[in-house]
């Protein structure tokens, strides 16, 4: 038959944490001595019981070493005193005094246990009324459409409504009818994404006045908003996918002052009110006379050098050369009018190109393109 030990301690579970009793009992020490004199064993079993309830972090622990120490039926306790029957007078008197401290010892530390949780759940749920609110969480467009927003709205007020045409785009739409010959560089697998040979992922959002001119009759006041694709090597500045916007004015007698002056007002609006400007010459095959426009380096503001702490160097953004180039523009070439049906004669037109995430790291003074696509919200929620 087993002992009363063994059945104290075979309800003992080694997965207990144990606590500090004390805190639950304040006389926990003179109870515990009182128990050691009656019978060390039976004090050494309730010893584990009591730290174990102090120990346990939740109800449901609680609960279960509760019903391990306690339970009517099968608690240690309980099934320990049933033995009494069996034992000698002397037995009965000492093992049935101190397990009836024991229980009485383990039956209190449990209510105050019970107690202290139930307390800390309700200070945990309890409403402070004197907090501040919290705030709703609330998404922002990512600052890439916060500056495509901001063209948006610039060039509608200058009469331009927003055209949109695919990504995946026809290779003579993306080239060919915009008068890249057919052994131009651009057209090469190095820079360009073919989908098949006649298939490709559009470099530019140029294709976009092709297909616009061909739906439509003129006068057209076009902006073209969208993403594009060239196979470059990914580094801080260059990546294989961005975003453009170019514009397209259609009409008659459109000359290379309207497109000056639509330059000068993109560059006033978006960059400073009094921003210096200049336009050089430079080839794009879909225009001529083709030209790309800069602004003053904001960095160095326009003296090429930069200072980084006492040292003096050349400005890191402009590389020194006191400008930046924001975008590419010019007259729309006869040869692509043609391609579209339009006579050359009787229209002309300006065009111009301009990278999104360009003028936004301009603007930011962000230096690392990547970001724009790692949705790191650390980033994003600077903007
Ligand atoms: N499509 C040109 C590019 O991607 C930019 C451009 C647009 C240049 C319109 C001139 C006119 O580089």
């Amino acid at each position: 038959m087993a002992s009363i030990h063994d059945i104290l301690t075979r309800r003992l579970d080694p997965a207990w944490k144990p606590g500090e009793p004390s805190s639950l009992l304040p006389d926990y020490t003179a109870r515990m001595q009182a128990l050691h004199l009656a019978e060390p064993r039976i004090a050494e079993a309730t010893a584990v019981f009591a730290g174990a309830i102090a120990g346990a972090g939740d109800m449901a622990t609680l609960q279960s070493i509760r019903n391990a120490a306690l339970s009517r039926e099968s608690g240690a306790y309980s099934e320990a005193l049933a033995l009494m029957p069996t034992l000698s007078v002397d037995e009965k008197r000492v093992s049935g005094k101190a397990l009836n401290l024991g229980k009485a010892l383990v039956e209190a530390a449990e209510k105050a246990k019970r107690n202290a949780l139930e307390h800390s759940r309700e200070g945990g749920d309890a409403i402070d009324v004197t907090l501040p609110g919290r705030r709703p969480w609330s998404g922002r467009p990512h600052v890439l459409a916060q500056v495509r927003e901001e063209l948006l709205d610039l060039f509608h007020g200058l009469g331009f409504s927003v055209y949109t045409s695919p990504e995946v785009e026809l290779e003579s739409y993306n080239f060919g009818k915009l008068n890249f010959a057919p052994d131009h560089p651009a057209r090469d697998a190095h820079d360009t994404y073919f989908v098949s040979p006649e298939v490709l992922l559009r470099t530019h959002t140029s294709p976009g006045w092709v297909r616009a001119m061909e739906e439509r009759k003129p006068p057209l006041r076009l902006v073209f908003p969208g993403r594009v694709y060239r196979a470059e090597a990914v580094d801080a500045s260059h990546m294989d996918q961005f975003h453009q916007m170019d514009g397209l004015f259609v009409a008659k007698n459109v000359s290379m002052a309207d497109l000056k002056a639509t330059l000068n007002t993109f560059a006033r609006a978006i960059y400073r009110r009094d921003v210096p400007t200049r336009i050089i010459p430079i080839y794009f095959p879909f225009v001529e006379p083709g030209v790309q426009m800069d602004v003053q380096c904001a960095t160095c503001a326009g003296t090429g050098r930069f200072k980084d702490g006492t040292e003096e160097k050349r400005c890191p953004v402009c590389k020194g050369t006191k400008w930046v180039e924001v975008l590419g523009a010019g007259m729309v070439h006869p040869n692509v009018f043609k391609a579209v049906g339009y006579n050359p004669e009787e229209v002309t037109g300006f065009a111009f190109g301009m990278g999104l995430e360009r003028i936004t790291m301009g603007r930011h003074g962000i230096h690392e393109i990547r970001e724009f696509l790692q949705n790191d919200l650390r980033f994003l929620e600077q903007f």
